[in-house]
Formats: C-alpha cells, sequence, structure tokens
C-alpha cells in the first residue's frame, strides 16, 4: 500500500509518503529561496518521497511568521522556486506547495500583524490589527495570485494552510474570532473566509490538479474546535471540490496535547470516514508498518512524515526495504541498494 500509486485529479503519486510543509526559516530577506531550499527539497525527491509539500510559503509580506519564511507575493520569487521544482521532478516526485498567512502569530519586525480580532496570541505577541471587510477581500486575491505563481513555478498541488492557529484558523475557531459580521459568529460566518479562498484559488487553479486543505482538528481547549466541530466546518468545504484534507491539529493556543505515535491519525479516519474526502494523516509517524497499517485499515490515503524526514532523507527507501518492495533508486545510488 505505502508503494501504490495514488492517482489524485490527473496527477499520479508514484506512492503515499508526502513530506509534511516543514518551514526552513532560511529564505534570503525578500522571500527568496536559495541554496538551502534548493538541497533540502532535492534531497528528499532523491530519497524516493512521492510528494513533497514545500513548508508554509506566504501569500503576502506580513503573513510570514518570520522574516526568513518563503514568499510567493511576488513574480522574482517563482524563479528560485521553479528551479527546485524542475529539478525534483527529474526524481519523480510530485511537486505541492503550501500557502499560508500567518496572521496574529506573525513576528515579522516593522510590521503589524492582522488577525479576525484584535486579540493577541500572547503577551510576548504584537497586537493583531482587526481586518476590515475590504482588508479580507484583498487577501483572498493574495492567494489567488499565490496560486498563479505556484502554477508558474510548475507545482502539481497546492495546499491552503487553514492549520495551526495561523489566519484562516484564527477564522475558524470562536476562540479567535470575535467578530459580529459576517466573517464572525456562527460556523458558517466562520468558515466564510476559508471557502472564499478556496473558491478563489479554484478560478486560477487547474481543475485537473489537486487541492489540498490543512487543518488543525482540535483546538485541545474548552470553547474551541473539537473533532466534531471540524467535521461540521468542512461539511460547508466538501461542495467545493478540496481533493485532500490535510488533518493536523493544535496551534490556536497553547495547549497542552497528549504526544504518542500517530496522535492524530484519529482525525484523519474520522474525516474520511464521516466526509469521504481523501485525507492525510500526520503526526509521529515514523515506523513504515504503521504507515502501511495506516492505509490497509482505511484511515488516510497519504502519510505524511515532518521530522523523520529532516533525521533521514532516505526514509522511503528503507521503508521500501522494511516492506520487502522492490523501488527504483536514482541510479547513481544503485551500488547501496539494500539486497532483499
Ligand atoms: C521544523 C518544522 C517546521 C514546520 N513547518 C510547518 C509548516 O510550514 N506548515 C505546516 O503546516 N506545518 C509545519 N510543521 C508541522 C509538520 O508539518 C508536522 O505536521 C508536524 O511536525 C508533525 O509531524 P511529525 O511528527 O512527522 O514531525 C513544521 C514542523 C517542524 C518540525
Amino acid at each position: 500500500m505505502l508503494f501504490t500509486p495514488i492517482k489524485i485529479k490527473d496527477i499520479t503519486i508514484k506512492n503515499r509518503i508526502m513530506m509534511s510543509p516543514m518551514c526552513q526559516y532560511s529564505a534570503d530577506k525578500d522571500g527568496l529561496a536559495n541554496s538551502w531550499h534548493f538541497v533540502h527539497y532535492v534531497s528528499r525527491a532523491v530519497g524516493g518521497v512521492g510528494l513533497i509539500m514545500v513548508e508554509a510559503t506566504a501569500v503576502e509580506s506580513r503573513g510570514r511568521i518570520t522574516d526568513r519564511d518563503l514568499g510567493i507575493w511576488n513574480d522574482q520569487q517563482v524563479e528560485p522556486l521553479k528551479r527546485i521544482v524542475d529539478e525534483c521532478k527529474k526524481h519523480g516526485v510530485t511537486m505541492g506547495i503550501q500557502l499560508a498567512h500567518a496572521g496574529r502569530k506573525s513576528e515579522v519586525a516593522d510590521e503589524t500583524p492582522v488577525a479576525p480580532s484584535a486579540i493577541n496570541w500572547s503577551d510576548d505577541y504584537k497586537l493583531p490589527h482587526e481586518l476590515t471587510k475590504e482588508e479580507i477581500n484583498a487577501i483572498v486575491e493574495k492567494f489567488k495570485d499565490a496560486a498563479v505563481r505556484a502554477l508558474n513555478a510548475g507545482f502539481d498541488a497546492i495546499e491552503i494552510h487553514a492549520a495551526h492557529g495561523y489566519l484562516l484558523h484564527e477564522f475558524l475557531s470562536p476562540l479567535s474570532n470575535k467578530r459580529n459580521d459576517g466573517y464572525g459568529g456562527d460556523i458558517t460566518n466562520r468558515v466564510r473566509m476559508l471557502k472564499e479562498v478556496i473558491e478563489a484559488v479554484k478560478k486560477v487553479w487547474p481543475e485537473n490538479k489537486p487541492l489540498f486543505v490543512r487543518v488543525s482538528s482540535d483546538d485541545y481547549i474548552e470553547g474551541g474546535i473539537d473533532i466534531d466541530e471540524m467535521i461540521k466546518i468542512l461539511s460547508y468545504i466538501k461542495p467545493l471540490g478540496v481533493d485532500v484534507i490535510d488533518a493536523s491539529s493544535g496551534g490556536l493556543l497553547n495547549a497542552k496535547i497528549d504526544l504518542y505515535p500517530g496522535y492524530q491519525i484519529k482525525y484523519s479516519e474520522k474525516i474520511k470516514s464521516q466526509l469521504g474526502f481523501k485525507t492525510a494523516a500526520v503526526g509521529l509517524i515514523t515506523k513504515a508498518e504503521m504507515a502501511e497499517q495506516i492505509l490497509k485499515d482505511g484511515k488516510a490515503d497519504l502519510i505524511a512524515l515532518g521530522r523523520e524526514l529532516l533525521r533521514n532523507p532516505y526514509w522511503p527507501l528503507y521503508a521500501a526495504h522494511d516492506l520487502k518492495e522492490d523501488v527504483e533508486w536514482p541510479k547513481q545510488y544503485e551500488r547501496g541498494k539494500f539486497r532483499v
């Protein structure tokens, strides 16, 4: 299963291993990808990952988490991303990019963060500016423009980042969204900005290429989102034609999370079984056997790995060996191939 290709829209991903988006905080000041990103992503492509989801890439400058985040808000940022995409694709990997806005969790110097409501993340964070309706519209347009640039850079997939306490999650959760206009209050209003972003992206993103959304399935705080509330939120998203829900959790506030191997699989399972989305399971999945079992049990369609791929860019090659699967190695490395 882990090495069974999956076709999503017209894109065939060669196996089920997804590199989870991971900020490198290593961009040049103006959000440009550089040689670090090139080596980092190409290494995982060489290592046999099926889908690389490039780290949170900001749709506007004040939407970066830090000054060193990647950006995709201007045309100069396209070329260095394209260089990475072109090289990675030589290794048969599908390339995706996570489009992001940090909202009130932005720590970019000299810029005021923005949010649904003027409530800071913690005392250590700046007080955000409460977005007006016009400003919300402008950010929705920026996601759309970013999608056009992602297409120009050659990406096969987009993931909209609506998790981890960043802007779109801040709109979804009643703990961070205290608005009393059409973007706050009941669930249909809180989901409005995410819906508008998806609709805007879909206007420019080809119908035959996959669209992912990453959500936080649980805020782990009384009065916030729990998995049942997330199922309701996603039932409003379902008719829009999103292909994959990447089921993460947390990040809205500093909550205590019970961490154990595969602690978020249950969210993926529920979203998949109750709403019929394809899903990615993520979070402390490190063993090939566990990844294989999640897929066999029908709890997810993709297995996203984060830190394990930082430790070992060749994890897929080891996993194939463990599962006795014969996968193609880069020809330069064939003499190192495990003999099963
Ligand atoms: C260094 C680092 C950077 C991360 N950056 C992002 C990011 O850009 N976008 C995102 O959605 N999650 C981000 N995450 C979360 C990971 O994608 C992943 O969901 C999390 O690490 C749990 O998976 P793991 O146990 O396999 O690492 C990051 C995690 C790490 C360790």
